[in-house]
């Protein structure tokens, strides 16, 4: 009986393949009929997601865990990657009863092979549509790796520098981070699931994972669910309505429940009001890490905790896989938790054409004449311009005049690796990653640039200073490149001291004393605190961790090809004790001025400034910027009316240039407190010298909503102020908006 059953069951699963397979088809049919032939083993592998590693093949010593795959109990792999060896383990599940093909996951978070900026530096061009092609050509290349699925995008918001994670989001605004989120989901995910150069993305980690006490990775999390809907869980609702296919749940807990156990997050908000038909993945062992954390007593019922939650797929702390058969025969888990589960999977395998051909991703071919393309590269070197933020240029020392002599002094001159920061994709070899002195001497020719290491970027190894002194001697002008390596930033790289590391700052004294122009590039996956080489420096270039054309788009804004336009969208503190500091925070009774340290019982620091180094929305350009002439179509909006808010910008400098005009809103009175600045829109023009453009920016009502106690998006009447400028400091248009 059950044989002929089967029988049918096939015949129907393969004449209700369709050819082609997009988002919108409906699956339902054949997953039901694939569940109906499925053992609860079977179920239970496609919930299990087994990580491998570069390596791996049938004969490496992981082979024993590619039996599970022959036997049908896998669902997903991560972490290999290539055409061939996609193909080679696709081959293993396709030995198994059902042939249900697997899913290869692999973090491509910022290029595949050819890098591009970290994210969070990327996410300082504002550009959108620039992110989203990024995250396209991240896709094209991936998918034609064999690749099916990105850990990607990462859509936390961070306030806290001391984070390491902070380099791979958009920073710590949610309004722009939610735009961000849905760029790159928009890019990843291409025209589709089912086309053969999309991605399915992966908003992680789900949630509030930013928000770790302390910075430090992993770590607890405490909040009002008021803040987590109106900031932290803004970017993921965003990339949900965007079409994100896949979430990932985070490490921390969450008001006292491990994410990976929240059914608030994953049921009610996830798959309940966002009807989110994806599936939801562990981050890695985080199911079995509710252990440690005191939740869970052991594997089974860290099993039973997070399937009942909501997790759909294990992520390599194989509880699913050892439990959670045992826990359905047992009846402590209902087995309709675990199809619910298995078809959120299969619908995605469905919806990518694997079950049509499973190795339609593994194109040898394909990958070959796919990868690095000089199209790719130049969308990397143009990401990386518009990435780099110019934060002093005193006497216009920027942009340079060929024809000097220069010295690069400082450890990461030379190297390539680290121009990839974190998070970038594992290759054996990265000389085609352009370095900054190979980037720099291509403007300056050989004779021209000379170049000293002066120390590492971290020990106390001063050997190398006489040299780097010397070298500096024999140059004009010297381009000191300090800051952190690629390594310093990233998952579990929290550090307590954000400043230069190393003995950096004692090499960067040595050339300052020198008396020479210093032009410095601050290499970095976080805010830093640099002060006094932001006092000495004649210029100083933000360039974080700009990817494979990393010294060609550093060139390309040194020497004045490209005019920076790149504003922060981090605070960046004056010192560490500031932190957490961020733009949109809320007033206090008792406010300081921000003019000097708290005084008179405000609030505040009695020995620091009040305001931050840099502000959010900072960044310079080697032209100028004015703005004027301000028009309003009304000072007051009532129900179901918009308010125009008209102005000219006009690049009043001697170079072409691109700004970043920004609108922020303030609540003065609420039912909650609101933040003293809040950003509700931007656009990015280009100007040329002397050119004027009229800006016109919209307020209606969903700009000025909120969530108020009771959890509803409202707006209630009153007055707001709308303020318009260069950076979230620089306001220089206002107005005054009664809501009726
Ligand atoms: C990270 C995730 C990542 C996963 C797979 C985890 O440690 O937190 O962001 O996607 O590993 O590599």
């Amino acid at each position: 009986m059950r044989s002929i059953y089967y029988f049918f069951a096939l015949t129907f699963l393969v004449l209700f393949h369709g050819p082609v397979n997009s988002q919108s088809k409906n699956y339902e049919k054949q997953i039901d009929s694939l569940l109906s032939i499925m053992t609860l083993e079977e179920k239970v592998g496609q919930l299990n997601q087994l990580p491998l590693s570069w390596d791996t093949g049938p004969s490496s010593p992981e082979g024993d865990k590619l039996k599970d795959i022959r036997e049908g109990l896998v669902g997903s792999v991560l972490n290999i990657k290539g055409a061939s060896k996609t193909r080679g383990i696709q081959e293993l599940a396709m030995q198994s009863r059902l042939k249900i093909p697997l899913l290869f996951g692999l973090d491509v978070i910022h290029g595949y092979k050819t890098t591009f900026p970290v994210p969070l530096a990327e996410s300082t061009s504002w550009d959108l549509e620039a992110m989203e092609n990024s995250a396209r050509i991240a896709a094209i290349e991936a998918a034609s790796a064999g690749i099916h699925w990105t850990f990607a995008p990462m859509v936390d918001i961070a306030r806290d520098p001391r984070w390491g994670r902070i380099m791979e989001g958009a920073g710590e605004d949610h309004y722009l981070g939610s735009l961000i989120a849905t760029a790159r989901v928009k890019g990843f995910q291409g025209k589709g699931l089912g086309s053969l150069d999309a991605l399915m993305a992966c908003a992680k980690h789900f949630a509030a994972y930013g928000a770790a006490v302390g910075g430090r990775d992993y770590n607890s999390v405490d909040m009002s669910e008021r803040m987590l809907r109106e900031v932290y869980l803004a970017p993921f609702k965003a990339a949900a309505e965007a079409g994100c296919a896949t979430y990932m749940n985070s490490f921390n807990d969450i008001n006292g429940i491990p994410a990976s156990a929240s059914k608030f997050l994953q049921r009610t908000v996830l798959k309940g009001e966002w009807g989110f038909q994806g599936f939801v993945v562990s981050d890695w062992g985080s199911i079995g890490e509710m252990i440690p954390h005191g939740y869970a007593a052991n594997a089974r019922e860290a099993a039973r905790l997070a399937i009942i939650a909501g997790s759909d797929m294990d992520m390599a702390s194989m509880c699913y896989r050892k439990e959670l058969t045992g826990l359905v025969k047992d009846g402590v888990v209902p087995v309709s938790v675990v199809d619910e589960a298995v078809r959120r999977i299969l619908r995605m395998k469905f919806t990518l054409g694997l079950f049509d051909d499973p190795y339609r991703f593994c194109n040898e071919g394909l990958e070959a004449s796919t990868l690095s393309k000089p199209e790719f590269r130049a969308a990397a070197r143009d990401m990386a311009r518009k990435s780099i933020v110019l934060i002093k240029n005193e006497a216009e020392t920027l942009p340079l005049k060929t024809g000097k002599k220069i010295a690069l002094i400082g450890p990461l001159g030379k190297s390539e690796t680290d121009m990839l920061g974190g998070w970038s994709v594992w290759w054996d070899d990265n000389s085609d990653v352009v370095s900054q002195f190979e980037g720099l001497e291509r403007r300056t020719g050989k004779e021209n640039l000379l170049y000293a290491k002066g120390s590492s970027t971290r020990g106390d190894d001063r050997s190398g200073f006489d040299e780097a002194v010397n070298t500096a001697k024999e140059a004009d002008l010297i381009i000191l490149t300090i800051g952190e390596d690629r390594d310093m930033s990233g998952e579990a790289q929290s550090r307590s001291d954000i400043g230069i590391p190393g003995v950096q700052e004692e090499l960067a004294e040595k050339i300052f004393a020198l008396g020479k122009p210093v032009v410095v590039l601050l290499n970095a996956g976080r805010p830093l605190v640099f002060n006094r080489i932001a006092e000495k420096a004649d210029a100083v270039l933000l360039t974080w961790f700009p990817g494979s054309e990393a010294g060609n788009a550093i060139a390309d804004v040194v020497f004045g090809d490209y005019n920076p336009s790149a504003k922060l969208t981090t605070t960046f503190p004056r010192t560490v004790g500031q932190v957490p500091i961020y733009y949109n925070h809320f007033n206090t009774g008792r406010p300081s001025p921000d003019d000097g340290p708290s005084r008179n019982f405000r609030t505040g620091y009695t020995d620091l400034e009040q305001t931050p180094a840099y502000p959010f929305g900072y960044g310079l350009s080697y032209t100028k910027f004015d703005y004027s002439d301000l028009k309003i179509s009304s000072d007051k909006m009532k129900e179901g009316e918009k308010v125009e808010y008209s102005f000219t910008v006009e690049n009043s400098g001697k170079y072409a240039g691109e700004e970043i005009v920004q609108l922020y809103i303030r609540d003065r009175f609420a039912s909650v407190v609101r933040p003293v600045k809040e950003l509700r829109d931007f656009v990015k023009i280009k100007l040329e010298p002397g050119e004027k453009k009229t800006v016109t920016f919209v307020i209606d009502k969903e700009k000025l909503s909120f969530y108020n106690d009771e959890l509803d998006r409202v707006t209630e009447p009153g007055f707001f102020d709308v303020m318009i400028g260069a950076s979230s400091a620089d306001i220089r248009l206002k107005a005054e908006l009664e809501l009726k």
